[in-house]
């Protein structure tokens, strides 16, 4: 079962709570609606710029009756007008969660700690647990299953890449990620995600080459080569992902009907082929919109624990 009120790093939910999420998300999508949330209020902390998962987050608690305190980091200042515990045990005192996308993962983990309320992560330097769990129900709508199914990651082995892979592990997706050997997955991530492989039956390989990587895969993931917070190593990490950018034709090399997938926003001419986006193959706005969908599940499912029980 969950590890405890929060929900940090994707490896805080069991494969079972990922599943349930999921079944969630997908009687959401379907248009189930209810003020399941009247009442509750969440505190919003961005320390980084952000479209889709601060409308998500929005609409998803408005939606579902409750409401947002929206704070940015100038305001709030984390860690540097005020502990992070502090602030934490504040907003406890207040609103009915905190969800909040941080430059340090260390950031959330404290706030996580110290807080009385669950502690959503909208991204940090290390995970994306919001946005794996939608790229999952993309990929189970467009295949219709999960099981069976080999995702292969071509790039950075950033937060977006470590919370893809460890949902995957735990749902019996194969996944396999191309990246230069000094930007794979960390080796906690890795360990995690090796250890979560072997028991939901699915496989894992980390690799340097894109076209091994994606030969017979169902989709191919890329994300940024320059996340929020490394624009000083601009020059060197577009050197070193060279040959690692999605083409059409590195599509080609993959199964038939392949899917493409990225997180947004996308910089074409860089991981990306220019157009790419636009191709039939391209399931990028679906991924967009199940960040809406997943959104509603992960806040029901934090917010009411009496219902994770079973
Ligand atoms: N994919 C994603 O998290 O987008 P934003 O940074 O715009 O929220
Ligand atoms: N890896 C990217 C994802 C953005 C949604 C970043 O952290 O900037």
């Amino acid at each position: 079962m969950m590890h405890g009120k929060d929900l940090v790093s994707m490896a805080d939910l069991e494969p079972e709570q990922i599943r349930e999420i999921l079944r969630r998300a997908v009687a959401f999508k379907r248009g189930e609606t209810a003020p399941v949330l009247a009442g509750k209020s969440a505190a919003l902390i961005l320390e980084k710029p952000s479209l889709r998962t601060r409308v998500s987050f929005e609409l998803a608690i408005r939606q579902l009756g409750g409401f947002t305190v929206s704070l940015d980091q100038a305001e709030v200042g984390l860690g540097t007008r005020e502990p992070v515990a502090d602030v934490a045990r504040v907003l406890s005192r207040y609103v009915d969660l905190i969800a909040a996308r941080t430059h340090a993962h260390g950031t959330l983990v404290e706030l996580a700690r110290h807080a009385t309320v669950p502690v959503l992560n909208l991204l940090s330097d290390r995970e994306h647990p919001c946005q794996a769990l939608a790229d999952v129900l993309t990929v189970q709508e467009k295949l219709g299953k999960l099981e069976g199914a080999i995702v292969a990651y071509v790039g950075d082995g950033n937060n977006v890449a470590a919370s893809l892979a460890l949902a995957c592990a735990a749902l019996g997706v194969s996944f396999r990620i191309a990246s230069p050997p000094s930007h794979q997955l960390s080796l906690g991530v890795a360990s995690a995600t090796q250890e979560r492989a072997q028991r939901s039956g699915a496989a894992f390989q980390q690799m340097k080459d894109p076209q091994q990587a994606v030969r017979d895969a169902h989709v191919v993931y890329t994300d940024v080569w320059v996340s929020m917070g490394q624009e000083g190593e601009k020059a060197q990490r577009l050197k070193t992902f060279q040959g690692y950018q999605v083409t059409a034709a590195l599509l080609e090399k993959a199964r038939p009907g392949v899917l493409f997938m990225h997180p947004l926003p996308a910089h074409p001419g860089e991981e990306i082929e220019p157009g790419l986006l636009d191709l039939p193959a391209s399931a990028v706005f679906d991924q967009a919109e199940n960040r809406l969908h997943v959104q509603k599940a992960v806040l029901t499912y934090l917010l009411s624990p009496a219902s994770r029980e079973g």
